[in-house]
């Protein structure tokens, strides 16, 4: 079984980062300068995932990556990607979670996402995560024209750790 890591995206990432969005997400595909403002803009914490096994493409390949935007209340995310050789291994889960955990080092209220409504393979990670849908966004998704899901993770009715309330020991 291979081993995956979690680090930074680097602008040296881009055009593998470019390659897997084009791949995955066809006309709906972030560009260059989308990718490059978007990591330009304020509260945006980014990361990949590589696997450390031989043969793969290169040193330090990048088989997944993921954004998470904080505005001061809620963490959106506002991608995640896994290339297709590495899908149901567990790096979505992996992507996931990091961000999911940035988003309660910054004290997130809650965590929400935009995914649309016949993605099933994202929509049960998600749901696995514990996302639930609060709305449908009408033709969100253009030039597919399809509709979107919001989905939100609330991170207050999580459990408290004993320090949370003072009474730790
Ligand atoms: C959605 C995506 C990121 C999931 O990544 P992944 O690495 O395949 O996911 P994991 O292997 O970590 O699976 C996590 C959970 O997601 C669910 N899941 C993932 N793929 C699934 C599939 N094809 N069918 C059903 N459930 C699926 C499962 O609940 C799974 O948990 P389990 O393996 O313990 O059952 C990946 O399918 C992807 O890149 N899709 C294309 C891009 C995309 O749609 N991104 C989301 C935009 S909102």
């Amino acid at each position: 079984m291979p081993e995956f890591q979690i680090r930074p995206l680097r602008s040296s990432d881009f055009d593998r980062v470019l390659w897997l969005e084009r791949d995955l997400f066809g006309s709906g595909a972030w560009t260059y300068g989308m990718l490059a403002d978007e990591l330009a803009g304020l509260g945006r914490w980014y990361i990949v995932a590589t696997v450390d096994e031989p043969g793969t493409i290169g040193p330090d390949p990048v088989i997944g990556y993921a954004g998470l935007w904080f505005d001061g209340d809620d963490a959106q995310v506002m991608t995640i990607g896994v290339a297709r050789n590495y899908q149901r291994s567990g790096v979505g889960r992996l992507l996931l979670d990091a961000l999911i955990e940035r988003a309660r080092q910054l004290k997130a209220e809650a965590v929400l996402l935009e995914v649309r409504v016949d993605n099933e393979p994202a929509l049960a990670m998600y749901r696995r995560f514990g996302f639930e849908v609060l709305a449908v966004r009408k033709r969100y998704y253009q030039p597919e024209d399809k509709d979107a899901y919001t989905m939100r993770l609330d991170l207050r009715t999580e459990p408290r750790t004993a320090t949370d309330d003072g009474n730790a020991a």
